[in-house]
């Protein structure tokens, strides 16, 4: 039993930081990782329960709409949601409001993860790792003390148009992009990226990191890697790589954090 659970899905780190801060702020909190089927569903003995994800173009990451259906809640409990993104939060929210009816929502933009598209700099406002960490971190801060607070906001999050159609092509577009993954010869077998995988998606053949079909595109496995040597196509080789910088791989692969 704890007085707080937090659901998180994180592939790059980002979501699992700000739950962090926002744990500290409210003490006795289980954060519980989404990554995979969440291990515990009922938090009907909390008396806040809240959920921090990212936007993937403009919808949630695969699995995430039927974990938060998973999870039980009792009647009267506050509930809060705290969208991640590089510049806009997409439809998330709104699922999770029309699942769970929201007390408090907000937005953390941060570091952009999607490696693929764009240099992980490219967020709104447009800054560098240590300026948005920073940020990101004070942001937290200030939700953990507000949601300590209970603090109503005033409207439900809305979800437009253009996200929502962004949404429905995301599960064929993120198929066409897991068919890319590829490992390099710099690869050591180490097997970080098959434990961090959350769909099992990565094996090991002939002393290299070889991967199937079945992938979210959560990128944990490309941005964590010790040697660099996972690519998502072409456009990757050169791009830097971007994960929270005070949140390790092995933080990722937990089924629950504690925060006293
Ligand atoms: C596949 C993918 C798609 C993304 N799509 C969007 C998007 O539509 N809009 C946006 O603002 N950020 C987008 N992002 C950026 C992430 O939402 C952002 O970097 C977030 O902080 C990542 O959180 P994490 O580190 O916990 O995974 C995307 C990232 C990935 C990996
Ligand atoms: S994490 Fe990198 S080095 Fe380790 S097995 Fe995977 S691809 Fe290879
Ligand atoms: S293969 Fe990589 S990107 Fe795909 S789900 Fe596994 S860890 Fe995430």
């Amino acid at each position: 039993m704890s007085t707080n659970t937090i659901y998180v899905f994180s592939g790059s780190g980002n979501c699992l930081d700000i739950a962090k801060n926002i744990a500290k702020k409210l003490g006795d909190t289980d954060i519980v990782l989404m990554r995979g089927a969440p291990e515990k569903t009922d938090a009907t003995d909390s008396e806040r329960v809240g959920f921090v994800f990212p936007c993937y173009a403009g919808g949630l990451p695969g699995g995430v709409e039927e974990s938060f259906r998973a999870v039980k809640i009792a009647p009267g409990t506050y509930t809060f949601g705290v969208a991640s993104c590089a510049a806009y939060p997409g439809v998330g929210l709104s699922v999770l409001d029309s699942i769970h009816k929201l007390d408090y929502w907000n937005v953390v933009t941060h570091q952009c993860s999607c490696i693929w598209l764009f240099p992980h700099d490219l967020m709104m406002p447009k800054m560098g790792a240590e300026k948005a960490q920073e940020r990101s971190e004070r942001l937290a801060a200030l939700i953990g003390a507000e949601v300590l607070g209970g603090v109503r906001s005033a409207k439900a999050p809305k979800a437009n148009a253009f996200n929502k159609v962004e949404a429905s092509a995301w599960p064929t577009l993120s198929k066409k992009k897991a068919a890319k993954l590829r490992s390099t010869e710099a690869c050591v077998a180490c097997g970080q990226c098959v434990q961090l995988c959350p769909k099992g998606n990565i094996r090991i053949e002939d002393g290299r990191a070889v991967f199937g079909s079945d992938c979210i595109g959560c990128l944990a496995c490309l941005q964590y890697c010790p040697q660099e040597a996972i690519n998502m196509g072409g456009v990757t080789v050169k791009r830097e790589r971007y994960h929270n910088p005070k949140v390790s791989a092995a933080e990722l692969m937990q089924k629950i954090i504690h925060v006293e």
